[in-house]
């Protein structure tokens, strides 16, 4: 297919710039490649869209419906967002016996099984690469790269608002100021949530141990956002060596996999902790090949839509179909999950209130290998707790003894330690 003929589904931020690039690169990228890219089809809501770009209104379609339908068309490319119409869309697209080009993580995170079990059975192709970590191809170094390897653990920068806001803060700007920012630079949506509450970050997550461990993950990992991070935990973590990032962490081992996506304190030699602003960064390791660690902008309009474009030159290219089976796996609890913790307590400041703090831990077999009490003429004086390895689940326990406590401000700041 030396002839791609593309049908362009969403003429938003990502469709407007798959056409730019198109536009302006086809003649390169025939040379380059033996690729010739047309645009067949190009479907939006609105006319005006298409018409600002350029495109033929005789191609320009408010209905998806046409694009599908067109026998022009050989790769449908969805870029219109979200579960529906996006799931009908591609599994249409699909029964049509069309290749699919998505960059859509939600669609994926719920649906990919249902996507791919049809794109086997009817003989084509669905490429995704723009789906998780923008312009870093994360996708096809899992899928091709790694395909001889076993992967044990992935360490993703996964959402680039989050990544920003925590950068920010860690200049001493506090989270609702970070946030602020975010939007205004077009970052973060006006209703952030779903990546401040690590949401998006998750579901990225679930696609790519899904892709790294073959396996048919249907239980939601525990998730936790930054929404509770304060500047003053970042400079602590700081004084301690640790960057704090929001860590999407997928592990296997004899056990299982375990999924979790949170804050997480990241030594400041690592890889990780230098990764700032809205970039993201996966770091991979293989049982044979150790770690790999790639970095780049997680989102934007013109760095996701070349992805985009290289999905679209790949299928021209491709003479295989992709055959991808997912087992089901056991996903291990969060509770059975091992790591060293950041706690950060206000504490009643008169005697004996460490004792009781020091004692839960004890109780629950959680043994402490930091210590770090502020000065503090208040009533409560905050105290930085770090831990040894410790269960979750017993971690959680103690944490709830010590909120009954009247000596401990509500809500003590609980965040995981990664040793990277
Ligand atoms: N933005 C990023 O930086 C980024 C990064 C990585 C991946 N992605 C993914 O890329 C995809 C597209 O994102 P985006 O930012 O380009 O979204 P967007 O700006 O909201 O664009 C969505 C487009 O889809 C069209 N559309 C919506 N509903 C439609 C329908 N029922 N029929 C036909 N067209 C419809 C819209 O048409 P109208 O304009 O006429 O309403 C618009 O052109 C999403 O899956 C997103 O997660 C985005």
């Amino acid at each position: 297919m030396a002839n791609v003929n593309i049908g362009l589904i969403g003429l938003g931020n990502i469709g407007s710039g798959v056409v730019e690039i198109i536009q302006s690169n086809v003649d390169l990228i025939e040379k380059r490649t033996g690729v010739r890219i047309s645009i067949a089809a190009a479907c939006s809501r609105s006319k005006d869209k298409a018409l600002a770009l350029g495109i033929d209104p005789k191609i320009h379609t408010t209905d998806y419906r046409q694009v599908i339908a067109n026998p022009q068309v050989n790769v449908v490319v969805e870029l219109v967002g979200g579960y529906e119409p996006a799931r009908t869309i591609i599994l249409e697209a699909i029964k049509a016996k069309k290749h699919v080009i998505t960059a859509n993580k939600a669609v994926l995170a719920r649906h990919g099984y249902e996507i791919f079990e049809q794109a086997t059975k009817n003989g084509v192709n669905v490429l995704f690469e723009a789906s998780v970590g923008g312009c870093i191809p994360i996708i096809r170094t899992i899928e091709e790269s790694y395909s001889s390897d076993n992967i044990e653990s992935i360490y993703g920068i996964l959402n680039g608002t989050t990544n920003y806001i925590l950068t920010r803060m860690s200049e001493g700007m506090p989270y609702e100021e970070a946030l602020k920012k975010a939007q205004a630079l077009g970052f973060a949506e006006a209703d952030p949530s779903f990546d401040v509450e690590g949401k998006d970050a998750s579901q990225k997550l679930s696609i790519l141990a899904s892709l790294a461990f073959d396996a048919r993950i249907e239980t939601e990992a525990y998730t936790e956002g930054i929404t509770r991070i304060t500047a003053q935990d970042l400079a602590y973590a700081s004084e301690l060596g640790y960057a704090i990032k929001l860590l999407a962490i997928a592990c296997k081992d004899r056990d299982g996999i375990g999924l979790h996506t949170h804050p997480t304190l990241v030594p400041k030699s690592s890889v990780l902790a230098n990764v700032s602003n809205e970039f993201n960064a996966i770091l991979l390791k293989g049982r044979n090949t150790g770690e790999l660690f790639l970095s780049g902008k997680g989102a934007g309009k013109l760095p996701t839509a070349t992805v985009v474009v290289t999905d679209i030159i790949e299928m021209g290219s491709r003479t295989r179909i992709t055959q991808r089976r997912f087992e089901k796996v056991t996903i291990k609890p969060f509770a059975k999950s091992k790591s060293r913790f950041f706690l950060r307590l206000d504490l009643a400041n008169k005697p004996g209130v460490l004792a009781k703090i020091t004692r839960i831990l004890g109780e629950n077999n959680i043994s402490i290998a930091a210590f770090n009490q502020k000065e503090d003429a208040g009533d409560f004086v905050p105290v930085v707790i770090i831990t040894h390895q410790a269960l979750e689940g017993e971690m959680e326990k103690a944490l709830s003894e010590c909120g009954k406590l009247d000596i401990v401000k509500p809500e003590p700041v609980l965040i995981r330690i990664a040793d990277l």
